[in-house]
């Protein structure tokens, strides 16, 4: 009931794309922050969320050619930022099946690379319909910098080089894109918007092309996806990360992506143990716009949160909740026993897809997103793991990984990607001759495995 064309829910929007292309740029330009600057490593680890209210994009697009014919009925943009990075397949695959559309950013200098390709293979496999943002223009030879301007404008503005070289390059990424069996074609000569994959030139350090970015996604979310946008009542939530935050004890950032979340409501969701735990909603929390959810803000607090919306949830016994799954919401208390098998049944299925061997080390991450993540490196690097788990190092583990000890040396060990070790588990591991490795890095977990390895050798 109620689902019309004139009440549009706010499109969300996934950004992929290979390490380092500046997908975490193009937010920060986008909403004044520096969330990139305050990543270990500079890399994405987490799936974000910003929420983009349309008075933002109305702003920031009032330097776009023609805007001034463009009705806005949508009423914002929820951005979804995913991590670039090889091992992390799983948040690309789980972000963009959360989107309705999705922006693919290229390097220009780069052209297509590995994780774009997979990306786009993503996006087809969906059929998502994406934009690409052809990043990094203000690199090109003698660049000149002009950025509250449309970047048709711009380019056009800048010496022969500069253009020569930024046609050269644009091309080699058209046909890429061909070679991908794909049609791509700068968004201002595009002959079909309905075949061809728009090109936005942008640079994320200096601004040029964001404006037009972003009124792409509005006219393109608009004329294509009206239909998919109509608000539905039917409740679709997904938990992003479980956070335990000062002051709030442990929350969790979820997508709402359609329907509506109310303090006091009882929500449902799958736990570690491979049970599920009933809680009722004590606070909906949402970043101020134009904010990153996954980075520590002060949080607005609502009666109610209506989709799309990236919102922080504080609950009672939230510890064991898995990332990755759905939030069901009880509406009676007949339904309570119904959304419990359902949430245990889709857990069930997510780790029984985990295949586990006899020998290997223990795995231990905190959210499903992260663990997966992790597997899928050590599956590249060919380190066969045996146990999995989501969650803190506890004593029991330590137990698990010395009988793993008395099979194979290296293997009575356990990698513990971004969770607490428990001092009492630490400290029967010193005694027990268990390893444990921390860390909030893939590569800094493998390297210190190797190492330990080749000192057993
Ligand atoms: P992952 O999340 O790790 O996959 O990377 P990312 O795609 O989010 O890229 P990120 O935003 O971390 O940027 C990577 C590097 O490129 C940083 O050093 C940025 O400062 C730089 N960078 C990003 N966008 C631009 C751009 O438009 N121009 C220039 N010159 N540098 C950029
Ligand atoms: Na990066
Ligand atoms: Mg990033």
């Amino acid at each position: 009931k109620n689902r019309s064309v004139s009440n549009l829910r706010a499109a969300v929007i996934c950004v992929l794309g290979h390490v380092d292309t500046g997908k975490t740029k193009i937010l920060d330009k986008l909403r004044r922050t520096s969330v990139q600057a305050g990543e270990a490593g500079g890399i994405t680890q987490q799936i974000g969320a910003t929420n983009v209210p349309i008075e933002n994009i109305k702003e920031q697009t009032k330097i776009v050619r023609g805007i001034s014919q463009t009705e806005f009925r949508i009423p914002g943009l929820l951005i979804i930022d995913t991590p670039g990075h090889a091992s992390f397949s799983n948040l690309r695959s789980r972000g963009s099946s959360l989107c309705d559309m999705a922006i693919l950013v290229v390097d220009i200098m780069h052209g297509l690379e590995e994780q774009t390709i997979e990306s786009l293979n993503l996006l087809k496999a969906k059929k998502t319909p994406f934009v690409v943002a052809l990043n990094k223009i203000d690199r090109l030879y003698d660049w000149s910098t002009m950025s509250r301007k449309d970047v048709r404008d711009i380019i056009s503005s800048q010496g022969p080089n500069t253009q020569n070289e930024f046609q050269t390059r644009t091309k080699q990424v058209i046909l890429q894109f061909a070679e991908q069996g794909m049609n791509a074609a700068l968004f201002y000569e595009n002959p079909d918007p309905k075949t061809y994959v728009s090109l936005v030139p942008t640079s994320a350090i200096t601004g040029e092309g964001m404006g037009n970015l972003l009124a792409l996604l509005v006219t393109n979310c608009q004329s294509m996806l009206a239909k998919r946008l109509m608000f539905s009542e039917e409740l679709q939530a997904t938990v992003l990360e479980v956070k335990a935050i000062t002051g709030l004890g442990t929350t969790i950032d979820c997508i709402l992506v359609n329907g509506r979340l109310r303090e006091g409501d009882t929500v449902v969701m799958a736990t570690s143990d491979g049970g599920s735990i009933v809680t009722q909603i004590r606070s909906l929390l949402m970043p101020q716009p134009m904010k990153e959810l996954r980075v520590k803000n002060d949080y607005i607090e609502h009666k109610e949160v209506v989709a799309a919306q990236g919102v922080k949830i504080a609950a009672k016994d939230l510890e064991k909740v898995i990332a990755g799954l759905n939030i069901l919401v009880a509406r009676s208390p007949d339904e309570v026993e119904i959304c419990k098998e359902e949430v245990v049944k889709d857990l069930a299925r997510e780790l029984g897809r985990i295949k586990l061997q006899d020998r290997g080390v223990l795995v231990q991450a905190s959210t499903l997103g992260s663990l997966e993540a992790l597997l899928e490196f050590l599956k590249d690097s060919k380190i066969p793991y045996s146990s999995v788990k989501i969650g803190p190092v506890v004593k029991r583990d330590v137990m698990k990984a010395s009988s793993m000890l008395e099979r194979e040396n290296q293997y009575g060990t356990i990698l513990a990607f971004d969770v607490k070790v428990e001092r009492d588990a630490q400290e029967l591991a010193d005694q027990l001759g268990v390893k444990i490795f921390q860390a909030d890095i893939i590569y800094h977990l493998f390297d210190q495995f190797t190492a330990h390895r080749e000192q057993l050798k």
